[in-house]
């Protein structure tokens, strides 16, 4: 993939009224949400559930790309049609979570590095043999009294800019996720002074490392109070303290912002995106979403590894996607969100082939 093509695949993931799905959790995070729902955790439960969300009707509307892990990129649907053909088949962009995780930090025992550089490049090769035109990294950053510690944020700006300049050489779009984590009971004045330090650290690892601003998305957290902090911030606190800190430190040539929901309720997440993008101030880059428990919580929920509830868990995915999609570009209403419970009756038949 050439330059130009890297930044038009960069802008199709942040086309107007369009975001991410995070269908990437690896195979102990998805047993873990799998075990809370009793919903048997195997290799074909697994595939059945994200094929869910991949042929949703008329999802594409809303959803320009989707992230996938190491065991689903390799998966075919029950016709033997790789799931990466399923997606691009209805428009919509395969990607790929590239890192290995979170491992503790070398002298900073309470925080993490995240590792995967090794043997990247290769792995590169091979994703995008098999499809994938974009790809996720995440680093975890804690915040307590004393934490993060400087070492923390630079050697985890280091890696994700390594990643982000590996993945462009290999003509895939880097997601670059620095995110800032919703433990703890730290205030949203907190959260604002980490996230700001961590995205400085992060663009100027991006710039040291030659890595094209035009041809990445950022995701990162909203600026937002610990979930055990008592003094809650309203909507519209996130929303002006997320895009004062993110118009401070992200450059305009980034053509996307697609934020994480990071523990969110999935209306509170819509609610913030659309809060923000109602903001009356210049917005040099498109923003909109790359959410995975505030997308697919309402369809798991409804699922519960069931055969006969597939049709409800993709109307509750169909649903949140709408919503996200009017969140994108600051049309998202109560009103949009109340539709739920009427949908059967809003959509029409055909959108929902019934076999
Ligand atoms: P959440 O929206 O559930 O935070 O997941 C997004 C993601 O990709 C985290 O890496």
């Amino acid at each position: 993939m050439g330059r130009q093509e890297l930044e038009r695949a960069a802008r199709a993931l942040v086309a107007e009224g369009k975001g991410i799905l995070a269908a990437d959790e690896t195979v102990p995070t998805l047993t873990k949400r799998f075990d809370a729902l009793k919903i048997a955790s195997t290799e074909d439960s697994r595939r059945t559930y994200r094929e869910m969300f991949f042929t949703t009707p008329d999802v594409s509307s809303f959803i320009s790309g989707v992230i996938l892990q190491d065991e689903t990129i390799r998966q075919k649907n029950t016709a033997g049609i790789p799931l990466t053909k399923v997606l691009s088949e209805q428009g919509i962009i395969p990607g790929i979570k590239v890192d290995t995780g979170a491992k503790v930090l070398a002298g900073s025992p309470e925080e993490k590095i995240t590792e995967g550089l090794d043997g990247l490049r290769d792995r590169l090769k091979e994703y995008s043999a098999m499809g994938a035109r974009f790809a996720k990294w995440r680093a975890v950053i804690r915040i307590t009294d004393t934490l993060p510690s400087p070492v923390c944020v630079n050697v985890n700006a280091h890696a994700l800019a390594r990643y982000a300049a590996m993945c462009q050489e290999q003509g895939i779009v880097p997601i670059v996720e620095p995110e800032v984590l919703m433990d703890g009971s730290h205030t949203i004045e907190r959260c604002e002074a980490v996230t700001s330090s961590i995205l400085h650290a992060v663009f100027h690892a991006l710039f040291e490392q030659c890595v094209r601003l035009e041809g990445m998305l950022l995701k990162p957290n909203m600026v937002i109070a610990g979930k055990d902090c008592p003094k809650k911030a309203s909507v519209e606190e996130v929303a002006t303290a997320t895009l004062r800190c993110l118009r401070r430190h992200v450059p305009a040539a980034v053509p996307g912002i697609i934020f994480l929901s990071g523990g969110q309720s999935e209306v509170l997440a819509t609610s913030h995106l659309n809060a923000i993008n109602k903001l009356d101030l210049p917005k040099p880059w498109k923003i909109s979403f790359s959410y995975g428990r505030a997308l697919q919580d309402p369809a798991i929920e409804a699922w519960l590894g069931e055969q006969q509830n597939l049709k409800a868990a993709q109307h509750a995915f169909y649903h949140r996607a709408k919503c996200n999609s009017a969140a994108a570009i600051g049309n998202y209403t109560s009103v949009l969100e109340g539709e739920k419970s009427g949908q059967k009756a809003t959509l029409h038949r055909s959108d929902w082939h019934d076999d």
